[in-house]
């Protein structure tokens, strides 16, 4: 059998990991519209929907509890060992442990559910999010793809997708229109880094 050559994606989901935007890059890499597969899915918890659904799928998944011992090292081997090249972060919550900002360098990425520099840093994800961009009366919201760094939400912007807030809107209904451009928003960005990145060693 001929292994593939195309880089590999390594997907960080979150407690809850519902799984909106790996199911997104999954589509997108099935499609040929993302020139890249999903080489492995990591998640705290075994139970939660994206895991399932990737077990499902027949991905790799790997349950790596942030209160493992070691962590930050559990983390980067995991990805290490299934030949990841880049990282995306799907409703991680953390900051990344700087063994794996050390060994993918600049190849992590995330996804915000606001217009970043707006509305992120710590303590700013889910619900909270919305809530917030609906109480600074906001007339628009999106989603914002970045490179990730040692802080939260900062790092080179390489995507951002809007959309309008409405006057009636609540936290939930925003939250909802805002998972539409995410689920565009990312495998657009992945479609802009893959294009300037060296070619993947055939394995
Ligand atoms: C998304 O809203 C993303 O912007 C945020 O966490 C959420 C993850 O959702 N970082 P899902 O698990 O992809 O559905």
């Amino acid at each position: 059998m001929i292994a593939s050559s195309l880089p590999r994606l390594g997907i960080l989901v979150g407690p809850k990991g519902r799984g909106t935007n790996l199911r997104a890059i999954q589509e997108a890499c099935a499609a040929g519209e993302v020139p890249a597969e999903i080489g492995l899915v990591v998640s705290p918890k075994a139970d939660n929907p994206a895991s399932l659904w990737s077990a499902e799928q027949g991905l790799a998944v790997r349950t790596i509890p942030p209160t493992e011992e070691r962590y930050g090292e559990a983390l980067a081997e995991a990805l290490r060992d299934a030949n990841v090249r880049w990282v995306c972060l799907a409703g991680y919550l953390r900051l990344l442990p700087a063994e794996v900002l050390e060994a993918f360098s600049d190849r992590v990425l995330n996804i915000h559910p606001a217009l970043l520099p707006k509305f992120g840093g710590q303590g700013m994800y889910g619900l909270r999010v919305h809530e917030a961009v609906v109480a600074a009366g906001e007339s628009e919201s999106g989603c914002t793809v970045h490179r990730v760094t040692e802080r939260y939400d900062e790092g080179q912007v390489l995507v951002q997708r809007r959309c309008p807030v409405l006057p009636d809107d609540t936290a939930e209904t925003l939250a909802a229109r805002v998972l539409e451009e995410e689920k565009r928003a990312y495998p657009e960005a992945l479609r802009l880094v893959l294009r300037t990145d060296a070619p993947a060693k055939s394995l």
